[in-house]
């Protein structure tokens, strides 16, 4: 791991203003930032630890817990809430067997919950991957969720 760290710091010169660019490399290597990461980069630039996990988790993007490879994403703001955005989730959370926040053991699949994604009209809203599935319904789910290698074993 430390090698991969530093390999991303040299890409940017080492250079500390730097940091965030950085520390997206780390977690789009790793899929969150782990701590001997963390201890990499607190090293090579003399930056206090307390600092690098202010910046951590100031940043939604971070993570600071080993995430899957899938992000599954519902949106349960108000607009997405009224066209059935709860069925939805309780149809994943019976299927991923996770609740919003958890991370599979196998490390495949981190189920979250969010708030509008600026998509309304086109709830609800599933982001699988980074990727925006509008008036999504439980046949779209499993589509979907069949396509990232998932057995699912409740259809509509
Ligand atoms: S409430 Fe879901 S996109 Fe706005």
């Amino acid at each position: 791991m430390e090698e991969k760290v530093k390999a991303i710091i040299q890409k940017y010169g080492s250079d500390r203003g730097f940091l965030v660019p950085i520390l997206q490399d780390v977690q789009k290597e790793f899929n969150y930032l782990p701590r001997e990461a963390i201890n990499v980069i607190s090293s090579s630039f003399g930056i206090p630890l307390s600092r690098l996990f202010a910046v951590a988790t100031f940043y939604k993007a971070f993570s600071l817990t080993p995430r899957g490879r899938h992000q599954i994403s519902l949106c349960v703001g108000t607009a997405c809430h009224v066209r059935q955005a709860p069925i939805i989730g309780d149809h994943l959370e019976r299927t991923l067997k996770l609740k919003p926040g958890d991370t599979s053991s196998d490390l495949e699949y981190t189920y979250e919950t969010v708030n509008c994604v600026g998509a309304c009209a086109l709830g609800p809203i599933l982001m699988v991957n980074g990727e925006y599935h509008g008036q999504i319904t439980i046949a779209k789910t499993n589509k979907i969720l069949k396509k990232l290698g998932k057995k699912v074993e409740f259809d509509e």
